[in-house]
């Protein structure tokens, strides 16, 4: 059973999709076994709780840099024996060191469709004002596996998500969510922890399922 270990820093929808997910039976061979929030206070770890799942903080503000954090968080994550780290709605840029110790064990949800509206300054609602001054007519979500470039990481699964005249971010963000997000991230979290993810030269292939 892999130990998954989901990082959030707000609301934690995601982290409900997953929760919700593992209460289903969706997620084979694997567990969430805490949560972790950069921030006091973050309604995910009411969701957490609420589900029995044990919740630590480590505030990002008590840090000087992502540098400091992410060695701070590398020890909480050895103390929990992760397998898996899920950064759901997690709003800090970890740090190479942490990434590297984990290679091809984090995965990000992200609200657009990679390589689309991604990278630095790209996060919750900023992604989906840019989309719409842009004018896409399609957007969506992304599952990808992180790497040293934000939002750079191999690419699991994808899903489109339409733009509706008279969209705000607001009800963008909400579709994609609904649409996108909560879908596509208990489904990539449950392909990882049944080791169905080959990487091969930054390419993610799916491994069919064994009857
Ligand atoms: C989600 O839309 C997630 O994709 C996004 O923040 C929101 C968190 O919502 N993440 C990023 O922008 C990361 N670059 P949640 O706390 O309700 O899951």
């Amino acid at each position: 059973m892999k130990n998954i270990v989901v990082l959030v820093s707000g609301g934690g929808t995601n982290l409900q999709a997953l929760i919700d997910a593992q209460q289903r039976g969706e997620i084979h061979g694997g567990e969430i076994s805490c949560v972790i929030s950069s921030k006091e206070g973050a309604f995910a770890l009411e969701r957490a709780k609420k589900a029995g799942i044990r919740t630590r903080v480590l505030a990002r503000k008590n840090f000087p840099d992502n540098l400091t954090y992410s060695d701070a968080l590398l020890t909480f994550l050895r103390e929990e024996s992760a397998d898996l780290i899920v950064l759901a709605g997690f709003m800090v840029i970890l740090d190479e060191m942490l990434i590297h110790a984990y290679e091809n064990c984090i995965l990000n949800v992200h609200p657009s469709l990679i390589p689309s509206f991604c990278g630095d300054g790209f996060y919750g609602l900023h992604v989906h004002e840019a989309a719409l001054k842009k004018g896409v007519k399609v957007t969506g979500a992304t599952v990808h596996l992180v790497n040293e470039i934000c939002d750079g990481g191999p690419i699991v699964l994808q899903k489109a998500v339409a733009v509706e005249e008279g969209d705000t971010p607001e009800t963008l963000q909400r579709r994609v969510m609904e649409q996108a997000e909560w879908h596509i991230l208990p489904q990539a979290v449950d392909l990882f922890c049944q080791e169905r993810l080959d990487i091969r030269d930054g390419v993610v292939h799916i491994i069919d399922q064994m009857d």
